[in-house]
């Protein structure tokens, strides 16, 4: 099994290397290692966790035209093409159907202790100063304001809206950022997601002085 696992980082370091910065192999390595971490604490199958924090953006549904099912269908035939036993390839493009976030009013769908923690570990790196900066690098990547006071944050209800929804970054914080404390799923990532929220809202409680919006 460490040899595929070592196979397939090779495949998708090869892959994400020089992508724009939220979604780079940066970001896949720090979700691996995370992961790792958690399943140091929380247990779970760590060869199926390494692989699914791996392959979980293999084809994200925000850079392949809007496929939601393309990410578990392409890392089915990777993993069954590289001779992974049938069992854990299912397994591990079940976890990776899973793993985004579909909306604010949306609910993660249920999933295994790996799914959890490859969830979680995902989170932890769209939150706190690492999050901050890939909202804005993601942000940039399509020519989005930092901020506009004239348009407000939405929840959205499904993922199709979700996806389709083209907001200034700062909105983002609160269509998606500051609500992922509450969707961990372990205790472990529970802990660590505290400090990187009240991080957030520090930078955002600066952002709002900067900008001389600051409530009265
Ligand atoms: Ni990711």
């Amino acid at each position: 099994m460490t040899h595929l696992i070592d196979q397939v980082a090779q495949l998708v370091e090869a892959k994400f290397t020089g992508l724009e910065g939220s979604h780079d192999w940066f970001h896949i390595k720090r979700v691996w290692q995370t992961a790792l971490y958690l399943q140091s604490q929380e247990g779970g199958n760590a060869d199926e966790i390494s692989l699914a924090a791996l392959l979980h953006d293999y084809s994200d549904h925000k850079y392949n035209g809007g496929d939601f099912d393309a990410g578990s269908r392409e890392v089915l035939n990777l993993l069954n093409k590289l001779n992974c036993p049938f069992e854990i390839a299912d397994r591990v493009a079940k976890i990776v159907q899973v793993v985004s976030y579909k909306g604010a009013l949306v609910s993660d769908e249920a999933t295994s202790i790996e799914g959890k923690i490859v969830r979680d570990a995902d989170r932890l790196d769209a939150i706190g100063a690492i999050g901050i900066a890939r909202a804005f690098s993601y942000g940039g990547s399509k020519a989005r304001p930092l901020y506009d006071p004239s348009i407000a944050p939405l929840l959205h209800d499904s993922k199709e809206e979700y996806a389709a929804a083209k907001s200034h970054t700062i909105n983002h914080f609160y269509e998606k950022l500051l609500l992922l404390k509450d969707r961990m799923e372990t205790a472990t990532a529970r802990t660590l997601a505290e400090e990187r929220h009240a991080f957030m809202l520090q930078f955002l409680a600066q952002f709002e002085l900067e900008c001389g919006m600051q409530k009265q």
